[in-house]
């Protein structure tokens, strides 16, 4: 029996969440706009463009579109900053055990995204051989909550969304499973992830018999 297994990376693999923020909030100050990391949460799984509309919302700052464009390659430049010396440390812990247990139970595992600098990071981090399929930012059109990434995962997985097990760190990501009828794994605070099937502060949590159960279910 097999299922599919939907990873988002920011925040679930790889704990790049953290250098999304730092890379915003620079952006932010740069316009006068308080960026806190309860913002932050709204920009969770949300793709580059929206985050800094997101971000001109609350500060209520217009602009136009070439300003846009020089702030958003800002970003992206600082937070690239980060990745340079990026490697297999920066996997979350508890990550690359169930990552393991998985192809040793023949379980299918796709990536599902909204960074378009997905691939980078998993070869960096010396994991792209455990994806069977790899959906990010450079593939959907509609953003989580948006279930498109994930669907178009499990397609590729040649499984039913009903099929497919989704781990996600944020509010729009959990959306998205929920909304394309998938098991939906939150990884991170109950407070803020309440909306999802299961919930889990890390991978450590998360052992072979809850994974078993996931693939018998
Ligand atoms: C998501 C992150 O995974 O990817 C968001 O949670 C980020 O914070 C989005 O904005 C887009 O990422 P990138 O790498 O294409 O800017
Ligand atoms: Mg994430």
């Amino acid at each position: 029996m097999t299922k599919a297994f939907i990873f988002d990376l920011d925040g679930v693999i790889v704990d790049t969440a953290k250098y999304h923020y730092l890379a915003w909030k620079k952006i932010a100050s740069g316009l006068g706009i308080e960026f806190t990391h309860e913002h932050n949460e709204l920009l969770k799984g949300v793709s580059r463009v929206r985050s800094l509309d997101i971000i001109l919302e609350l500060g209520k700052v217009e602009a136009s579109q070439e300003d846009k464009d020089k702030w958003l390659i800002q970003k992206n430049e600082d937070y690239l900053s980060y990745l340079v010396d990026m490697d297999q440390n920066e996997i979350l812990p508890g990550v690359l055990p169930v990552l393991q247990f998985l192809k040793e139970k023949n379980q299918p595992i796709a990536l599902g995204s909204a960074s378009k600098n997905a691939r980078p990071i998993l070869e960096k981090t010396g994991i792209l051989h455990y994806f069977d399929a790899i959906v990010d930012g450079n593939d959907v059109s509609n953003a989580k909550p948006d279930p498109e990434v994930f669907l178009i995962a499990a397609k590729l997985l040649k499984t039913e969304p009903k099929d497919a097990i989704v781990f996600e760190d944020s509010v729009a990501g959990i959306q998205a499973a929920n909304i394309g009828n998938m098991v939906s794994i939150g990884i991170g605070e109950k407070s803020i992830l309440e909306e999802a099937q299961y919930i889990f502060k890390d991978f450590t949590q998360i052992d072979k018999s809850f994974i078993e159960q996931l693939i018998r279910k």
